[in-house]
C-alpha cells in the first residue's frame, strides 16, 4: 500500500472541478493553508468568475480541460480531489452520457494521475448512491435503492461505479483512494439557475416570483453549509491512516421542503406565493445522513445552522443578482424586477 508523506510541507494539490461551487471554496481553503493548487475544469457547469479572485495568486494554476480525456500534470502532485461532475439534476441530465463518462472515465483518468504521482485521492461521491432510501437515516453500510434505468441513473450509477473504481485501486495497493458521500450542500457561489432547491427558492423569492415546490413539499432534505463540507473534505483527505471506507459528510438536521420555503419567505421579504408542481421521477422522499462515522474517524461535525447559512447565502444572491441585473442591493417586495426570465429558472 502506498504511504503518503504527511510532513506538513507545502503540498501541490490538484482540484478537478475547482471552478465549481464546492471546488472554488475548496481551492480558497487549500490556498489559505499555504498549499499550491492546480485547478482542472472544463467550465461545463463551473464559472471563471468563481476562480477569478485566485488568478493572480502565485500558488494557483488553472488548466481548462475535460477530465474524460487523457492528460497528466507536468509537476509533482501530492493530492488529487475529484469534484468534477455536474451536480444538479437538470445539469447532469442535459447530457447523461457525458455525465456517466465523467464519473467513470474521468475518475479513472484522475486515479491514474494519482497513481503516477503517488498522490492521495479523494472522490466526491454523493448521497444519491443511496437512491430513494428505504433506511433512515442513511448509514454508509446501507447499499441503497437506486434505479439503473431511470433519468437519474447517469449520475447515481456513475457515482457508484466511480466508488467501485476507487476501492479497486485501493485494494490493489495502487492509489491511496478515499471516498466522501456528500449530502445536499448550499452556500454562496451556487449558480442561480442550477435547478437546486436552495438556489431555486432564494432566487425566486428575491425576484418576487412564485416559489416552486415539487410534490407535496413534505419530502425531507438535510442542508450542509459549504464551509462545513470543505472542512470535512480536507479532514478525510488528511486523516492517517486511510479509513478505507466511504464517509458521509452532511448536516443531519432534517427539514421538509415546505419548512425550507417558509424560512426563505421569512428571510427574504417577498410577496411570492408558493406553487406546487409534480414531483420528478425517482425523486427521493427522505434524506438525512448518519454522520457518526465522520465524527468518530475525523472528529468532524457541521457547525453552521441552516438559518445562519441560509442568511449568508441569501445575502450573497442578493448582491450577485444586483450586479447582474443592476438591481438595488436591498430587496423590497414592492420593487422587484422579474429576474427569472433572464435566469431561466427551471426544473
Ligand atoms: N453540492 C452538492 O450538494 C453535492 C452533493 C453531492 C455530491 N456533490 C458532488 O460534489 C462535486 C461538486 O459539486 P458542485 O455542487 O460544486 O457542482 P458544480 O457543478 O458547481 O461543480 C462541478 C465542477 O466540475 C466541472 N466539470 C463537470 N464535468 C467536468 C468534466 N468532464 N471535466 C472537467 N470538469 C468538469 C464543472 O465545470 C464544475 O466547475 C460533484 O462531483 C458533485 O457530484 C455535490
Amino acid at each position: 500500500m502506498l504511504q503518503r508523506v504527511r510532513d506538513g510541507k507545502t503540498k501541490t494539490i490538484l482540484v478537478a472541478g475547482g471552478a465549481g461551487f464546492v471546488g472554488s471554496h475548496l481551492c480558497d481553503s487549500l490556498l489559505l493553508r499555504g498549499n499550491r493548487v492546480i485547478c482542472v475544469d472544463s467550465f461545463l457547469t463551473g464559472s471563471k468568475a468563481n476562480v477569478r479572485p485566485l488568478e493572480n495568486h502565485p500558488n494557483f494554476r488553472l488548466i481548462e480541460k475535460d477530465i474524460c480525456g487523457l492528460f497528466d500534470i507536468d509537476e509533482p502532485v501530492d493530492q488529487v480531489y475529484n469534484l468534477a461532475c455536474a451536480a444538479s439534476p437538470p445539469q447532469y441530465q442535459a447530457d447523461p452520457m457525458h455525465t456517466m463518462m465523467t464519473c467513470v472515465t474521468g475518475t479513472a483518468n484522475l486515479l491514474s494521475i494519482a497513481e503516477r504521482h503517488g498522490a492521495s485521492f479523494l472522490q466526491a461521491s454523493t448521497s444519491e448512491v443511496y437512491g430513494d432510501p428505504e433506511e433512515h437515516p442513511q448509514r454508509e453500510d446501507y447499499r441503497g435503492n437506486v434505479s439503473c434505468t431511470g433519468p437519474r441513473a447517469c449520475y447515481d450509477e456513475g457515482k457508484r461505479a466511480a466508488e467501485a473504481l476507487c476501492f479497486d485501486m485501493l485494494r490493489a495497493g495502487r492509489t491511496d483512494a478515499r471516498v466522501v458521500r456528500i449530502f445536499n450542500t448550499y452556500g454562496p457561489r451556487m449558480q442561480p439557475n442550477d435547478g437546486r432547491i436552495v438556489s431555486n427558492l432564494l432566487v425566486q423569492a428575491i425576484s418576487g416570483s412564485p416559489l416552486t415546490i415539487y410534490g407535496s413539499g413534505e419530502q425531507t432534505r438535510s442542508f450542509c453549509f459549504v464551509t462545513d463540507l470543505v472542512a470535512g473534505l480536507m479532514a478525510l483527505m488528511d486523516v492517517d491512516p486511510n479509513p478505507g471506507v466511504p464517509v458521509n459528510i452532511g448536516n443531519p438536521g432534517e427539514f421538509t421542503i415546505n419548512e425550507l420555503a417558509e424560512m426563505v419567505v421569512a428571510m427574504v421579504p417577498t410577496a411570492s406565493e408558493i406553487v406546487y408542481r409534480p414531483l420528478p421521477m425517482d425523486d427521493p422522499q427522505r434524506r438525512r445522513p448518519d454522520i457518526s462515522r465522520a465524527q468518530q474517524l475525523l472528529g468532524w461535525e457541521p457547525k453552521i445552522a441552516l438559518a445562519e447559512g441560509l442568511q449568508q447565502t441569501a445575502d450573497w444572491f442578493i448582491s450577485a443578482l444586483a450586479e447582474r441585473g443592476s438591481r438595488p442591493k436591498t430587496v423590497r417586495a414592492q420593487q422587484r424586477p422579474d429576474l427569472t426570465k433572464e435566469l431561466s429558472i427551471g426544473a
